[in-house]
């Protein structure tokens, strides 16, 4: 046998095992269409709304929406690439595995990591959605045409143009994640896995809200810009990371409803409002392997020497030292213009440290 139909065979275990393991799943691991985003099996073939990976209710959706089925599948990978960007210098990386549940433990412990992981992918999704409405691909969705002859005459501008629609973007993207959504922000005596999980996904959401951005464009005479026509569109998805990032480094712990008995000291936490990332959990330190937990440990993570952030030997490393290796980088250098009409280079080597935690 060669190796193509060990592929195909072990291709065909793995789908099995996630028919198995998403029929037993519990409530708790909503989160798998995330599979979508990471796997290689799916992509060859459109994905069909009896993938593995979807819940009855977002089989429901997807049946009654096939056109959308590619814009869940992009939602998802963007999130999973946003995630990996923004945690890239981190102890804890976003890493993937190519089984579900993809993130591991990180789905659904209830730490910082969790809120993140939620809020980002439902942001994806609201965004892909979104994108998918604004080409004109859907019937549902289009160009958000409230806006339209709206403005300001007086200052010379007005709203035209297509205006992203997110509104549709956002209710798929609860009806999808959350099935119904209810207003965490009046959320007493504590959150469950559960509603934390709903209020991050809002959170995200409200991400995409908060990082619209609007452009213009200018007529008149020859430019004079007497007049602009203006729309809105959704930011480009690495600044919605960005934001969600610093939304996770300043989150808030709730106090954790299953849980008796919580100390008068959190009785009296204010309410969260809504863009808030919450978390019930404290997160492991992410220093050392733990297969249970799903924690890879940094053990062999690359590390900078010179750098005073989380991306520092002493930090990543986690105080157990690193390793040096010398690796040779070939480059090209020297380049020369040569009459006419091509470059010519030389190759340059260097010897560069590279640094490894232990
Ligand atoms: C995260 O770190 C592990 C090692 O701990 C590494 O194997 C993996 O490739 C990294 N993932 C990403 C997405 O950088
Ligand atoms: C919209 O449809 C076109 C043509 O089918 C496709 O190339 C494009 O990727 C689609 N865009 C989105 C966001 O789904
Ligand atoms: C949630 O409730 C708060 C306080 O009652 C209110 O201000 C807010 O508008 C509500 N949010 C939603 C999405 O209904
Ligand atoms: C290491 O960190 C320093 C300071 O932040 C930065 O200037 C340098 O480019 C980094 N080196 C690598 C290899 O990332």
């Amino acid at each position: 046998m060669d190796t193509r139909s060990y592929g195909l065979i072990w291709t065909r275990i793995l789908w099995t095992l996630t028919l198995l393991l998403a029929s037993v799943s519990p409530p708790g691991c909503r989160a798998s269409w995330v599979w979508l985003g990471v796997s290689s099996l799916v992509s060859p073939e459109k994905p069909g709304c009896s993938s593995p990976p979807l819940t009855p209710r977002q089989r429901e959706l997807c049946r009654k929406q096939p056109l959308l089925m590619p814009s869940i599948q992009a939602g998802a990978r963007l999130a999973i690439a946003e995630c990996q960007t923004q945690f890239r210098h981190e102890r804890w990386n976003c890493s993937t595995r190519q089984e579900p549940p993809v993130f591991g433990h990180e789905m659904t412990s209830g730490t910082k990591e969790t809120a993140f992981l939620q809020a980002v992918l439902a942001a994806g999704l609201v965004h892909a959605v979104t994108r998918a409405c604004s080409q004109g691909n859907m019937t549902e969705c289009g160009c958000d045409a409230r806006l339209r002859g709206g403005g300001s005459p007086e200052e010379g501008w007005h709203w035209g143009g297509c205006s992203d629609h997110i509104q549709y973007g956002i209710w798929f993207s609860r009806r999808f994640i959350d099935g119904t959504v209810r207003n965490t922000t009046t959320i007493r005596g504590g959150f469950t896995v559960s509603t934390a999980n709903q209020h991050n996904s809002e959170a995200g959401r409200q991400a995409i809200v908060r990082t619209m951005s609007t452009h213009c464009r200018c007529h008149g005479v020859s430019g004079s810009c007497a007049v602009k026509t203006c729309w809105k569109t959704v930011a480009p998805f690495e600044r919605v990371g960005v934001y969600l990032k610093d939304r996770y480094e300043r989150s808030v712990q709730v106090t954790d409803r299953s849980k008796k008995k919580p100390r008068r000291k959190e009785q009296r936490r204010p309410p969260v409002d809504a863009q808030q990332l919450v978390f019930l959990n404290k997160s492991p330190n992410y220093c050392l392997e733990d297969r249970r937990r799903g924690v890879a440990g940094t053990r062999g993570r690359r590390c900078n020497r010179t750098s005073s952030g989380s991306d520092s030997c002493v930090l990543l490393c986690c105080g157990r030292g690193y390793n040096t290796h010398l690796v040779r980088h070939v480059q090209r250098c020297e380049c020369k213009f040569v009459w006419c009409c091509y470059v010519r280079c030389r190759r340059c080597e260097s010897m560069n440290d590279m640094h490894t935690c232990k």
